[in-house]
C-alpha cells in the first residue's frame, strides 16, 4: 500500500472522530493505515484519497462505511469481564430494588457499546440467576447496542469459541450454554430471547428505538472518546434512566462528572450513578 501523507491521515482521523466520536491517538496511525490498507485491497482501491472520496459519496459509500467502522473499532470483550460490577448488581442493586414495597415487575437493562454480546449475556445470566435463587418475580429485557453491525450479528447468534468461555465458571457454562461442536458453545435459547441487539451510534442517541432503563451499563467504550464527548454522551445516557435507575461505568472512565440529578455510588472499583429526579 502507498504510505499515507500527513494531510490524508488528518482527514481520516477527523472523519472517524466526527462520525464515531473515537479519537485516534497518533500512536495508532499505523493501525489506521494498516486497517485501511487491508480494506482498500479487499475492495480494489489503490489510493487513500480515492477511498476517502468513495466513503463520502452516496449510498455505496454509506454501506462501505459500516464495514470499515467495524475494522476501526476495538471489540475486545469478555464474559464476566468486570466482576466488581457483577457483584454490585447481585449484592446491592437487585436486593435493593426487589425489597421495595412495590418492586418493579420488569427490569429494562441497556448494554451500550456491547461489542459481540458477552457483556449483555453476562447481565442476562446475573438477572436470571438472581430471579431463581432469590425467588424474585420480575421479567427482564436487555437491549444491547453497538455501532458495529458485524459485532451485533455475532452477538445475535450467541455462538462463542470455547476460548471465550475460559473465565466462565463451569456451573455457569453448564447452565447457560449448549455445546455446538468440539470448540463452540451457544448461549441457551431462552436467554438469547431476552437480549435484543440493535445498531446505535452513541453520537446519535435521539435515534434510539427504546424507552427508559433501570440499568445502563457502559464500560470500555468511553475511553476511546475525548473528555468533552464523554460528558456529552453521559448527559444523554442519563436522560434514558428511570428515576432510581443506575448508570454503571468502569472506574476512571470519567472524572469530575457529577450532575446534581445523580447520586454517586462507589462499589469496590465500580463507578455508578443513581438517578434521583426527573432530568
Ligand atoms: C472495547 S468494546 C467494549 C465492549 C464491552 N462494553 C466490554 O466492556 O467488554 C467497545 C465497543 O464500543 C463500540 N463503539 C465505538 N464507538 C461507538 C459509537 N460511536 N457508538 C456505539 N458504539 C461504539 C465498538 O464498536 C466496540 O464494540
Amino acid at each position: 500500500m502507498p504510505s499515507m501523507e500527513d494531510d490524508h491521515y488528518l482527514e481520516w482521523k477527523l472523519l472517524i472522530e466526527e462520525r464515531t466520536g473515537m479519537v485516534l491517538p497518533d500512536e495508532r496511525r499505523s493501525f489506521l493505515t494498516t486497517s485501511l490498507g487491508i480494506r482498500m485491497r479487499e475492495v480494489g482501491f489503490r489510493s487513500y484519497r480515492d477511498y476517502y472520496n468513495f466513503i463520502l459519496d452516496g449510498h455505496e459509500g454509506t454501506v462501505e462505511w459500516t464495514t470499515l467502522v467495524d475494522r476501526l473499532t476495538v471489540h475486545e470483550t469478555r464474559f464476566f469481564r468486570h466482576m466488581s460490577s457483577v457483584k454490585m448488581i447481585r449484592e446491592l442493586l437487585l436486593p435493593e430494588w426487589m425489597s421495595q414495597d412495590e418492586p418493579p415487575k420488569t427490569l429494562n437493562i441497556w448494554s451500550v457499546g456491547c461489542s459481540t454480546g458477552e457483556e449483555a449475556y453476562t447481565l442476562a445470566m446475573v438477572l436470571d440467576e438472581f430471579r431463581e435463587t432469590d425467588y424474585a418475580d420480575y421479567y427482564y429485557g436487555i437491549t444491547a447496542s453497538d455501532i458495529s453491525i458485524a459485532s451485533l450479528a455475532t452477538g445475535r447468534k450467541g455462538v462463542f469459541h470455547s476460548r471465550k468461555l475460559q473465565c466462565v465458571e463451569d456451573a455457569v457454562r453448564r447452565k447457560y450454554f449448549v455445546r455446538v461442536d468440539d470448540t463452540h458453545f451457544q448461549v441457551r435459547d431462552d436467554l438469547r430471547k431476552r437480549v435484543c441487539f440493535a445498531q446505535l451510534n452513541v453520537l446519535e442517541m435521539e435515534r434510539r428505538p427504546f424507552g427508559k432503563m433501570h440499568m445502563i451499563f457502559c464500560q470500555n467504550m468511553l475511553i476511546y472518546f475525548d473528555c468533552e464527548r464523554r460528558v456529552e454522551i453521559l448527559d444523554n445516557l442519563v436522560k434514558y434512566l428511570e428515576p432510581g435507575g443506575v448508570l454503571i461505568l468502569g472506574a476512571g472512565e470519567i472524572l469530575g462528572w457529577n450532575p446534581p440529578t445523580l447520586e454517586k455510588i462507589l462499589f469496590n472499583d465500580t463507578l455508578a450513578f443513581r438517578r434521583l429526579t426527573a432530568v
